[in-house]
């Protein structure tokens, strides 16, 4: 696939060059979109904002669980508010992530994605010479289960990413390890089971929050369920109890022509749920509805959440997984984290029967979870295209 500039360089080194490999053809260029757009949305139209502590309240409940069920159908995304994580927390780890990001590229580079995965430092979803790239960096690492974990990947600069187990507790087995990322006058301890994998592959802020925000995955699974009149492990319970989860962080430098290249390509995830963590100070997440790109526009506190396909299969196509890209911006960098929570790689996954019947036809053949996996990370990003596997 030839040599993939890094944008964050170009930027340093020539700062008003944008490579050919990114500019974009004419109808995929983010202004020609905006100006679609504008055309047939009014400007109020905005994604959902759901406020968790609703859904749980009497009265309010009906109602909340209502405009849940609506954003699920019609736009596939929402952002919540009152979800549960500390800020405190999402503010380190935005911090950890821009730590990382500004880092020497020599640096960075220690952790190379390799094609055809998404683990490490780099661009995913690039096959060929000739493929349009993303102005972005990523920073990818898979984090459940523990053998997902690959320790050559996994960054030890800043060193909040990997802790060396503090001296004495050499004793310990060696599944079993004592890790983190301040001083030991800082607790919580973190104990971590590591099957088999390297002791070093920790951070205790990434394991935070990975923790909280697999919480928020798993309530929000089960409001979900409830909304479509299911029984609440309706939808988690179709993964027997096997699940995958993995952290992307998207790095988008300013970039000289906002206007011709996009920050990321659109997709849709090939995840059950998708979290979003966006900067406050930039947007640039954009939503497509009714062929015009939307743009999220960032609520403080806020994360984002999306429809990934598996809830589109699971749901017959009811709740959407719906395409979404980033664009960038002339002035302004932007970071997004983006956690996955997926099905187990030995998933069997299909239409729930409560959702087929005369009238909604059943979408989508029986699929192991494993293979459509291989099959979304092994393509370029195309829109909803990937899960054309699934038909
Ligand atoms: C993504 O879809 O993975 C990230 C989009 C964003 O940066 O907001
Ligand atoms: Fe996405």
């Amino acid at each position: 696939i030839g040599h993939v500039d890094d944008v964050q360089e170009l930027r340093k080194c020539r700062p008003a060059a944008v490579p050919e490999r990114y500019i974009r053809d004419v109808g995929e260029r983010p202004a020609e979109a905006a100006a679609a757009a504008s055309s047939v949305l009014s400007s109020s139209e905005n994604i959902p904002v759901i406020d968790m502590s609703r859904l749980v309240r009497g009265g309010e409940a009906r109602l909340e669980m209502e405009r849940l069920a609506a954003a699920c159908e019609e736009w596939g995304f929402f952002q919540v508010v009152n979800h549960g994580v500390e800020l405190e927390l999402l503010r380190r780890m935005e911090e950890l992530a821009m730590e990382f990001f500004m880092l020497p590229l020599e640096e960075k580079e220690k952790y190379p994605m390799a094609p055809g995965t998404i683990q490490g430092y780099g661009h995913a979803f690039v096959f060929s010479e000739n493929q349009k790239l993303d102005w972005c960096n990523m920073l990818a690492l898979g984090l459940e289960p523990h053998s997902i974990r690959n320790p050559k990947l996994w960054p030890s600069n800043p060193s909040r990413f990997r802790y060396p187990p503090p001296r004495g507790h050499d004793h310990l087995s060696k599944h079993l390890t004592i890790f983190f990322d301040r001083p030991c006058t800082s607790a919580p301890l973190l104990i971590v089971e590591i099957n088999g994998g390297c002791p070093f592959a920790c951070s205790e802020t990434l394991e935070l929050y990975s923790a909280e925000i697999r919480e928020l995955c798993r309530r929000l699974l089960v409001v979900i369920a409830e909304s479509l009149g299911l029984r609440p492990d309706g939808l988690e319970g179709m993964f027997g109890g096997s699940f995958v989860q993995a952290v992307r962080m998207n790095y988008y430098p300013p970039c000289p022509r906002p206007d011709l290249v996009l920050g990321l390509s659109p997709h849709s995830d090939g995840s059950a749920l998708t979290v979003l963590q966006q900067d406050a100070r930039s947007a640039g997440l954009q939503v497509r509805k009714g062929g015009a790109w939307v743009p999220v526009i960032p609520v403080p506190g806020a994360l984002v959440i999306n429809i990934g396909d598996t809830i589109e299969v699971l749901t017959n196509g009811k709740y959407k997984s719906v395409e979404h890209r980033a664009v960038t911006h002339h002035d302004r960098d932007r970071l997004s984290l983006v956690t996955f929570y997926a099905p187990g790689y030995d998933v069997e996954l299909g239409p729930l029967p409560e959702l087929v019947d005369d009238r909604r036809p059943c979408l989508y053949r029986r699929y192991n979870h494993g293979e459509y996996n291989r099959h979304y990370v092994t393509r370029r990003l195309q829109g909803k295209k990937t899960l054309d596997f699934a038909r």
